[in-house]
């Protein structure tokens, strides 16, 4: 019985690699972008790359474990929500009001710890952003406001 389950799951396993994610991304435009909009320093561009644009931006980097399932459905799923509720590289396509929105919400969610998520934090150390540098990417939030 027990043998069962194992060969279930193995072969769940093996027949779910077939199912692959679409790792395109949306075409990048320069002008649209935040970081290019606004006057941001490198540091404050490095540290959004590494913290934030996996996800909120048209210019997600899927690394070799994102290759395989199911790991590569639940990052998708993180990118495809992320991307839809706020894109950097899209910046240029907000309303006046919607920029001041989520830039507040992205000073709040940055100091709160609530953003980078912390299951994206387990597997990418170059986004555990240390205090100092949470408190100065929320500042330049605030400062876009
Ligand atoms: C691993 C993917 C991932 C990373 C990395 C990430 N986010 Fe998010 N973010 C999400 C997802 C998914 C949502 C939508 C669901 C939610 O609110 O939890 C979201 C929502 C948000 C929202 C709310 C937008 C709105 O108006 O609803 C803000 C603001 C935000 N993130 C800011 C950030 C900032 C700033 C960083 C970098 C310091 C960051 N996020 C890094 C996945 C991510």
């Amino acid at each position: 019985m027990k043998k069962r389950i194992y060969l279930a799951v193995i072969l769940f396993f093996g027949l779910s690699q077939f199912i692959k994610i679409d790792k395109t991304n949306p075409p990048v435009i320069a002008e649209n972008d935040i970081l290019n909009i606004s006057n941001s320093s490198d540091k404050i561009k490095g540290l959004m790359k590494s913290a934030c644009y996996d996800c909120h931006s048209n210019e997600t980097k899927y690394p070799w474990y994102m290759d395989i399932a199911p790991i590569s459905w639940w990052t998708k799923k993180h990118v495809n929500d992320g991307r839809s509720s706020l894109n950097y590289s899209e910046w240029n396509s907000y309303s006046e009001k919607t920029r001041r929105h989520k830039l507040e919400e992205s000073a709040l969610k940055v100091r709160k710890k609530w953003m980078p998520i912390r299951s994206y934090l387990l597997a990418h150390s170059e986004a555990r952003i240390s205090d100092t540098d949470r408190e100065l990417l929320a500042k330049w939030f605030e400062a876009q406001i």
